[in-house]
């Protein structure tokens, strides 16, 4: 059973680097990337940001296997990311959490954190369904290990709560920990905190946080603010019209002229301040 594996063990030896190599996508006229590289080290937040458009969204398709790479590769350890579905990258241990939430609002938090585990279940449904005894056992650890995940986000007290009726804050952090219920060795998440208040916010930065230090796993954040970025990831790349701009620790890209140079001319705010405030979520728009 993998459930005691994550914790307190900050360094991981089955997490091997994310090597971004040379991605290129194309959307018939449209290139959304432009030969792309970067490397997420083992056990780090890494941010991948940028204005509106920059193509931050089709990264994380493209590390997920939802799109296909016209050139370049991903390498996660021995697996060629470019090379597989969807359903195998989650396989290896790969797990994403939606922009846009994707859970059942009328089952419960437990009910949805469980979905996250199905393919963990040795049983199987129809020995579940039946409560042989060995599904019985093995789904008693997973009740477990869930409440264990959800007491994790501070959702410990909600877990018979029906999503649709959770606060939009908490809707989203059920999001991440129903990734994390796969126990992944990746977590990918697509603008965790886009559409928060101040205070969601913070919450969502403290979780990914924690998330890092207790199960040792690699984050990949795509995220529009820069604000938010700055105290939470390692490392930041910043893309740019799907070129890579720039790529170094927060405060290196955070006063690269060319980055504050496409983050002004897109009109979007640079200041680290306005995560502590909650910026509003992006708003779909146009780029001059
Ligand atoms: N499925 C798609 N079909 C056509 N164009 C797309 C598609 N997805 C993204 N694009 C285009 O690719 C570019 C990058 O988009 P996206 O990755 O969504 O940027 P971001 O997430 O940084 O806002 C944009 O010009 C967008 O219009
Ligand atoms: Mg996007």
């Amino acid at each position: 059973m993998t459930a005691a594996r994550e914790v307190d063990e900050p360094t991981r030896s089955d997490i091997p680097p994310v090597e971004v190599d040379g991605v290129s996508v194309r959307f018939g006229a449209i290139t959304a990337l432009s030969d792309v590289s970067f490397t997420v080290a083992p056990g780090t937040i890494h941010a991948v940001i940028g204005p509106n458009g920059a193509g931050k969204s089709t990264m994380f398709n493209v590390l997920s296997g939802v799109y296909q790479a016209a050139e370049g590769q991903v390498r996660f350890g021995d697996a060629r990311l470019d090379r597989m579905r969807p359903y195998q990258i989650a396989g290896i241990g790969v797990a994403r959490a939606f922009q846009n939430i994707a859970l059942s609002g009328t089952q419960s938090v437990a009910e949805n954190l469980m979905l996250g585990r199905h393919h963990l279940t040795k049983a199987g449904f129809i020995a579940a369904g039946l409560r042989l005894p060995r599904a019985t056992r093995e789904g008693k650890r997973h009740g477990e290990r869930v409440a264990e995940i959800a007491e994790f986000l501070e959702l410990g007290d909600k877990l018979q709560t029906p999503v649709g009726v959770l606060s939009y804050g908490d809707q989203k952090r059920v999001e991440v920990a129903r990734a994390l219920c796969t126990e992944p060795r990746l977590l990918l998440l697509d603008e965790p905190v886009a559409g928060m208040n101040a205070e969601e916010t913070t919450r969502m930065a403290e979780a990914i946080r924690e998330i890092r230090s207790a199960l040792g796993i690699s984050i990949v954040l795509v995220e529009h603010d820069m604000g938010m970025v700055m105290s939470l990831a390692d490392r930041v790349t910043v893309l740019d019209f799907g070129r890579r701009i720039a790529d170094g620790t927060p405060a290196e890209v955070q006063s690269d002229p060319e980055v504050i140079r496409a983050y002004l001319g897109s009109g979007d705010e640079i200041n680290p301040s306005d995560a502590a405030a909650g910026h509003p979520s992006e708003t779909p728009g146009t780029r001059p």
